[in-house]
């Protein structure tokens, strides 16, 4: 696992966005053979959509031929609601670029039968060849999309009840009304962002510095399901100073010192 580790979360978007950029360049992605990413919501990503429109805008990148599957979706909530995963997807990003609606998938958490969508949602995942670059955020807890503690590390796309934990810090996008948080999500599984080709995963915050040195320090665990990044051969931790907070010094200067020569976003060609 490579650890990126920026000075702040500006930086650490910037970093993000052009190696999103650099992989769709690279892969030259065209109808018959498109370029497949994993996204997730949450405020971790939302400096790099913003960093990718411009990009899109400037004429450097194209969605053209990009295919999504979104990480999660809340259970119950209807899509055109502002809080929905679909509402924020098309908000902070999709609206802004060229990417074909048809290209989008994001799982429908009022779909008739649930366990039925979760498996066409795989389905869909492989049909496409799987998926190339997944992108992603980490909860407090350590949990990638919404595997809480607890999660098999091979679980695949189902339904997931949130932990009490989640729903009080998802509150704050619901006016801080606890009980308006839905109390179950669909959820791609800790399996599904594994068999992606590379993962990438952004932390940042003093509050997520628990969860980063259970990721590079710790035990591969269901107790934090960041930690099956161990895992997977080609996985990438971009974060910030303040996420470092809990890393032994040896750890943060090992990545600094191993790095070095990767941490301007501007060694990542475009
Ligand atoms: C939710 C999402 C996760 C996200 C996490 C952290 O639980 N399901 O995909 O990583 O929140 O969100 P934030 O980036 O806002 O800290």
């Amino acid at each position: 696992m490579r650890l990126i580790i920026q000075e702040n979360y500006a930086s650490l978007s910037k970093w993000s966005t052009y190696y999103v950029a650099s992989k769709i360049r690279s892969a030259n992605p065209t109808p018959s053979k498109p370029f497949v990413l994993g996204l997730p919501t949450g405020s971790s990503p939302l400096g790099m959509y913003q960093n990718l429109i411009d990009l899109y805008r400037e004429g450097i990148i194209s969605f053209e031929n990009i295919i999504t599957f979104n990480m999660d979706e809340y259970v119950g909530l209807p899509e055109e609601h502002p809080q929905s995963y679909h509402s924020f997807m098309w908000n902070n990003f999709f609206s802004q670029i060229n990417i074909k609606p048809e290209n989008v998938h994001i799982l429908n958490g009022n779909a008739p039968d649930l366990k039925q969508e979760c498996e066409q949602y795989e389905a869909k995942i492989k049909a496409v060849g799987g998926i190339d670059l997944f992108l992603g955020g980490v909860g407090a807890d350590g949990h990638i999309a919404f595997n809480e503690p607890g999660s098999s590390l091979f679980s695949r796309t189902r339904i997931k009840t949130l932990t009490t934990d989640t729903i009080i810090l998802n509150s704050r996008f619901f006016d801080d009304e606890v009980d308006q948080v839905p109390k179950t999500a669909l959820t791609v599984g800790v399996g599904t962002i594994m068999d992606a080709k590379e993962v990438l995963i952004m932390v940042s915050g003093y509050n997520k510095a628990e969860a980063l040195v259970q990721a590079v320090e710790g035990a591969v665990s269901q107790k934090w399901t960041i930690t099956a990044l161990q895992m997977h051969p080609k996985s990438i931790i971009v974060c910030d100073e303040p996420a470092c907070d809990k890393l032994q010094l040896g750890t943060y200067k090992y990545f600094k010192d191993i790095e070095k020569n990767n941490l301007d976003y501007r060694s990542l060609l475009l």
